[in-house]
């Protein structure tokens, strides 16, 4: 019986690691329309927010990104808080929550970075996550794809610190962060109303030009 129901588990994980596959396959298929013209191949970006506060201005950020995003990106927020502190010592046997997370950002084609700052650098959760997704050593989730950095703040100098901070990191883990053009989003507590909706069109402007530049580095830098 218990062979039996070993066998069940081991076929239902294989289909689910086949289906996992053909969808990331699926994902780079170039899509045609009904006249057979080619469409734009479908991206999954997967989007970092470094906050973990309910009312997080980054992750309102990150959700007009998403709005704002070209069609042939797809965004989607990868949550960190439930990810318990990395230790070394879970390398051999990781909590469920880093292997979810790794097997995430394994699949995705791109990152996106959204982060306040914390005392001038990366908040700890955000931090944590890297290193979570770097980890058993030589087998980083992270390697080899592209990725970018927005920061924001309420202050005027728009999460500079922790923006810099991220990229310095993100030169070791392999993930080419776009250089140009930078975000650093200051005052960004003035720039929604209640219901989390951007309503500063200088900002809106300037989150579309910069999903427009994201997109053309997805395509030169990511795996095709
Ligand atoms: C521990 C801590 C440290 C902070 N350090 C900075 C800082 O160095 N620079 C800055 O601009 N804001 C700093 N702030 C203020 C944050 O920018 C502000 O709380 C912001 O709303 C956080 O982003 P969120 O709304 O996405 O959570 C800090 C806040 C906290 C809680």
């Amino acid at each position: 019986m218990l062979v039996y129901a070993g066998a069940l588990v081991a076929e239902a994980l294989s289909v689910n690691a086949d289906l996992n596959t053909l969808m990331r396959q699926m994902a780079h298929v170039p899509l045609t329309d009904r006249e057979g013209n080619q469409m734009e191949t479908i991206r999954d970006v997967a989007v970092i927010v470094g906050s973990l506060r309910r009312d997080s201005i980054n992750r309102k950020v990150a959700n007009a990104l998403a709005e704002l995003a070209p069609a042939g990106l797809k965004l989607s927020i990868v949550e960190i808080g439930q990810l318990p502190i990395y230790n070394q010592d879970g390398d051999d046997n990781s909590p469920a929550e880093w292997s979810a997370f790794r097997e995430r950002i394994r699949a995705a084609d791109a990152y996106l970075f959204v982060t306040p700052e914390h005392n001038r650098s990366v908040p700890a959760a955000l931090k944590n996550a890297l290193d979570v997704g770097s980890r058993p050593y030589g087998k980083s989730a992270w390697s080899g794809k592209p990725g970018a950095v927005v920061s924001a703040s309420p202050g005027a100098v728009g999460g500079f610190g922790a923006n810099h901070h991220l990229r310095q990191s993100l030169v070791f883990l392999n993930v080419p962060a776009m250089a140009q053009p930078e975000a650093y989003i200051g005052g960004a507590d003035k720039l929604f109303d209640a219901s989390g909706k951007l309503v500063n069109d200088g900002t809106r402007k300037f989150l579309q030009d910069f999903m427009q530049a994201y997109v053309a580095w997805v395509a030169a830098n990511g795996k095709s």
